[in-house]
């Protein structure tokens, strides 16, 4: 599976395409707010042309101002010049959701909406889940780079050596409510590590950064299928280092009586494949969150912590859920049509349809289909949500309403059929998602907490 020599050379080609690293311009281009007649002058030495600013006059005062724009984006501090006299505390931006505000520099994941093209570190997703395995994608997301064959036996073998959580873990874990919904189980014991591992609270130690980094990869599956089996009343089943990332993970929410558990190559394949797909996003809520909490500086695992309580929120990870639940209520292939008209009449909405970025077919979509048969074949079972899910999406890609808003199926639309097929039952989908997502979460805590501009986010 190891082929890192491969795509090294992918990797150091894309650095120049998506502007990688620190442009010499950024280091130096902090001389803010100058007005216009100054801004002028200022083109020689690599900072802002007067093409490159933006023109603003405030008709409150009738002065006007300059305002550098940078990789198309203008700094919001710069607006807090524009006063209308000196006790004024100067102009600010407003955006709620922060729809159309960066909030850091991040050469981690890239996005096409309009062309469907998802990178992770330059290196598109097909070729990812084509050629490569999970642990490699993750290395890839936090160091940067593929990692050399040494790299990435050491890699392997130190997150293979850290899946075990202490007993104290398991005690604590043992305590929730017999129906607890494990996905609070995960934000909580995630949270617990932090008390775990004091000494991680000293985030400016690479080492630790890089245990705590260990750990997060390799204990999160663990807690994540010790909160299932609670849910189930069945006894935890300690980790197997025997076997692959996604085999061991498979191995602890599913062993029963069997001395060795042996998983299915085809469902660990699968598996390990969503887990490549759902492991970073750019700039998403959970993400967002993670630098936002990360921005005050407590351990990791408490900044990872606030990423889990973002995705636990039906709006970002549950809307696979939400596709499932759909599906059965359509109920048969026969009740599509009926079903799309309502949602032509405005009454609903195809549920894992759509993306705030994506304007064509979202490529986890696409690759996530190709592995559904399979996973059919190997549980011997047929799922009736798949030929609903398929009869929607042909009837909805033919026809005007949908393509002229260019609504094509996301990565929900056959994620949540996919686990189905895995046998995970539905409150776990949130929790399939957090665990792969770990990866995304750390290289971006780790970028910030490396990144020369970081502050605590503390908006207005
Ligand atoms: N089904 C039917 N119509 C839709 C859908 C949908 N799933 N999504 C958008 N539309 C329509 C809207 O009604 C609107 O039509 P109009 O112009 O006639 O009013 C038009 O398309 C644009 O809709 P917006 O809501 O403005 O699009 P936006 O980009 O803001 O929405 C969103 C993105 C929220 C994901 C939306 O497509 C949606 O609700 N999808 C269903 C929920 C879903 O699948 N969420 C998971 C997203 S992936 C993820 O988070 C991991």
């Amino acid at each position: 599976m190891f082929s890192g020599q491969l795509y090294n050379v992918v990797v150091i080609e894309s650095l120049g395409k998506e502007g990688v690293g620190w442009p010499a311009v950024w280091g130096k281009r902090r001389e803010r707010g100058v007005r216009m007649t100054d801004r002028a002058q200022a083109t020689e030495d690599g900072r802002a042309t007067k093409a490159e600013t933006l023109a603003v006059t405030d008709n409150r005062t009738g002065e006007s101002y300059d305002i550098e724009i940078t990789e198309g984006t203008v700094r919001a501090m710069d607006f807090r010049q524009i006063k209308v006299d000196e006790d004024d505390f100067g102009l600010m931006t407003y955006d709620p959701g922060l729809s159309n505000t960066a909030h850091c520099r991040s050469s981690i994941c890239y996005i096409d909406g309009e062309q469907g093209i998802l990178e992770y570190r330059g290196i598109p997703i097909e070729q990812l889940c084509e050629r490569s395995n999970y642990l490699e994608v993750a290395y890839l997301l936090i160091y940067g780079h593929l990692p050399n064959e040494d790299e990435y036996n050491n890699w392997v073998y130190q997150v293979t050596h850290h899946t075990f959580v202490h007993e104290n873990i398991k005690n604590f874990m043992e305590g929730f409510r017999h129906d607890a919904d494990p996905m609070g189980m995960l934000l909580a014991s995630v949270g617990a590590l932090s008390t775990f591992y004091p000494e991680s609270k000293d985030v400016n130690d690479e080492w630790q950064r890089w245990v705590s980094t260990v750990r997060l990869i390799a204990k999160m599956p663990t807690l994540a299928a010790f909160a299932y089996r609670h849910s189930l009343g069945l006894p935890y089943i300690y980790p197997d280092n025997d076997l692959s990332y996604a085999g061991n993970f498979l191995n602890m929410l599913f062993k029963i009586a069997e001395t060795k558990y042996e998983p299915d190559p085809r469902l660990e394949r699968a598996l390990d494949v969503l887990f490549i797909l759902h492991a970073d996003h750019e700039q998403n809520c959970s993400t967002a969150a993670v630098r936002t909490v990360g921005s005050a500086l407590p351990d990791p695992y408490t900044s990872i912590a606030g990423g889990v309580a973002g995705l636990y929120g039906p709006l970002h990870g549950g809307a696979n859920i939400a596709v499932v639940r759909m599906l059965e209520r359509i109920g048969s292939t026969d009740n599509v049509p009926d079903f799309l008209e309502d949602v032509k009449e405005g009454n609903e909405r195809i549920m894992g349809f759509g993306h705030r970025v994506y304007k064509n077919y979202d490529p986890r979509a696409k690759i996530i289909q190709s592995h559904i048969e399979e996973v059919l074949e190997a549980t011997g079972k047929q799922n009736p949500l798949l030929d609903i899910a398929r009869e929607l999406e042909k009837r909805a890609l033919d026809d005007e309403y949908f393509t002229s808003r260019a609504l094509y199926p996301n990565v929900d639309f056959y994620s949540g059929v996919i686990y189905e097929a895995l046998n995970i039952p539905t409150d776990m989908f949130t929790v399939m998602f957090a665990v792969p997502r770990t990866s995304g979460w750390v290289a971006q805590w780790m970028e910030w907490i490396n990144d020369e501009e970081r502050k605590l986010v503390r908006p207005r």
